[in-house]
């Protein structure tokens, strides 16, 4: 049914919930197609990234023409920096409102995982919503996997709701982080279902580094300053809803959060709850999560699965246009942690692109909770790649989240808190706190260098640690780690 040229919107947001038994039957399809010398390649959009059933199996049939809005698989990053597929890197809270506003064009199949599926067309999601419905929605017609690897019982735990668009819309009505404003299914007429492939597969797991001592500094690092900001009466004592991006990084600052003896039990309202959130939920140390996908190893899976009931108390999973809602997050003031490549002097955030040039994931949900968190904080080491990289540089070579935005930076080093600071004095914080100290000389000399003007910024050596990098190899002066040097 799927052919050459068509949009496909897949089920997934993470591996949890992605569609599985289409997208191999549809690389299957591609290698024929291709063997017998004809054009097969789809444009693929889903919630976030998925896994090497979806994203990995398409791409290394070269199947995929275009991508939007999130990946992190090696094959397809790999031609997406080669320039064989065209990425659209957005705002995920954005996407299923231009989808129904057409802006990404028509969708001609929505692909969804589900637990059940009635005659009426009611369809139960698994383990994620993303952008399910408006896929459902807005596509011509609508293919169901129906995998029984995830129980009925899953039932009850989503929340489906899609707002009106403009001029019509209204306020979103989330006022805490546990209330429920949808339905628990996605309807779609019966007469638009194409057909429903049942199968039993797990998810792609998603496997995280343990902590190393920086990921855990880091986290502590962070844990501490809240604690501290509860102190000083900034953030109220009962605490705020918290937002954790994705990454090894991220994963070590939920564990030092949740660990923490001086921050009460408290909320999420994020994105994606991994191992550790729910190891906290049955703990008491998080008393609600409010999520768009439960990424969990298949331990944990079986876990919740065992304890429907008591998940679904606790629990709910809504669309992605819901989970990262700049309304809704200013509304719920929640404090938003995510993960940096890069930041410089100012406090400019880049979270995608190496050397301003090559695609990493994607801004995923990171712009919409940092542009509106009462509090937005981006962490990351101090360094990368065994020390040759240093996190801190004079100007970020892409920029995803501006100085407008970031607030506060923290490394292994410690916590630059940035707000009510002009630029140089931010710059002075940035290099003496969460710089490197091998670094910390360099950094101190350009900005000394620099007169004059609001921001201190020089033309000339703005990209002095990226130029140095790419000739030999290292950031650090006076070295030279590679013959040839591979950035
Ligand atoms: N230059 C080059 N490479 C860098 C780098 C830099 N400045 N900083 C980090 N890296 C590399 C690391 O070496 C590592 O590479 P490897 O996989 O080859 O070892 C890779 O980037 C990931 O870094 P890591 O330190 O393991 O961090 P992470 O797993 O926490 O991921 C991001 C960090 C930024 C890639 C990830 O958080 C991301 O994609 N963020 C954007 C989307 C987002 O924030 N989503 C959440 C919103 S809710």
């Amino acid at each position: 049914m799927i052919q050459n040229g068509n949009t496909v919107g897949f089920s997934g947001f993470t591996p949890a919930g992605a569609a599985k038994a289409v997208p191999l039957a549809l690389a299957e399809r591609a290698r024929g197609e291709h063997r017998a010398g004809r054009e097969f390649r789809i444009g693929v959009m889903t919630g976030a990234s998925t896994g090497p059933s979806l994203d990995g199996a398409l791409s290394a049939a070269d199947a995929i023409s275009f991508r939007t809005p999130y990946q992190s698989d090696p094959g397809l990053r790999a031609q997406i920096n080669e320039g064989k597929v065209q990425f659209f890197d957005m705002h995920l809270s954005m996407m299923p409102q231009a989808i129904r506003c057409g802006h990404l064009g028509p969708v001609h199949f929505a692909v969804v995982e589900a637990c059940d599926v009635t005659d009426g067309g009611a369809i139960v999601l698994t383990d994620s919503v993303g952008a399910s419905p408006t896929f459902c929605r807005m596509a011509e017609r609508v293919i169901v996997e129906l995998n029984r690897r995830h129980p009925p019982t899953l039932f009850g735990m989503h929340d489906i709701y899609e707002p009106d668009d403009p001029p019509h819309r209204r306020e979103i009505p989330i006022y805490s982080v546990a209330d429920r404003i949808g339905s628990p299914v996605i309807s779609v007429s019966p007469s638009k279902i194409a057909g429903v492939v049942e199968v039993e597969m797990d998810d792609d797991s998603a496997e995280f580094s343990p902590p190393t001592p920086v990921t855990a500094r880091i986290g502590a690092n962070v844990a501490d300053f809240l604690v501290r900001e509860m102190d000083r009466g900034r953030i109220p004592k009962r605490f705020l809803p918290l937002q954790a991006g994705v990454g090894n990084v991220s994963n070590s600052v939920m564990e030092a959060i949740g660990r923490h003896d001086d921050i009460k039990p408290f909320q999420m309202y994020t994105e994606v709850l991994q191992d550790s959130v729910l190891h906290l939920i049955m703990e008491g140390r998080i008393t609600f999560a409010s999520a768009c996908a439960l990424t969990l190893s298949r331990k944990m899976q079986d876990l919740l699965y065992g304890n429907s009931d008591f998940f679904r108390a606790r629990i709910v999973l809504r669309p992605q246009e819901i989970t990262n809602n700049a309304e809704v997050v200013r509304r719920l003031g929640i404090i938003s942690i995510n993960t940096a490549l890069e930041a410089d002097l100012f406090g400019n955030v880049n979270s995608t692109h190496v050397m301003g040039r090559n695609m990493m994931n994607g801004i995923g949900g990171s712009g919409d909770f940092t542009r509106n968190g009462f509090l937005s904080i981006f962490v990351c080491p101090s360094t990368a790649k065994k020390g040759v990289i240093s996190s801190i540089v004079p100007l970020v070579s892409h920029q995803d989240h501006s100085e407008h935005s970031v607030q506060v930076i923290v490394t292994e080093q410690g916590v630059a808190d940035l707000r009510g600071l002009s630029p140089a004095e931010r710059a002075r914080r940035i290099i003496e706190n969460c710089a490197h100290p091998d670094y910390r000389d360099d950094l101190r000399e350009q900005l000394d260098s620099m007169k004059g003007g609001h921001e201190p910024l020089s033309l000339e050596s703005a990209f002095a640690f990226h130029q140095r990098l790419r000739e030999t190899g290292t950031m650090r002066r006076h070295e030279r780690v590679m013959a040839d040097a591979e950035y």
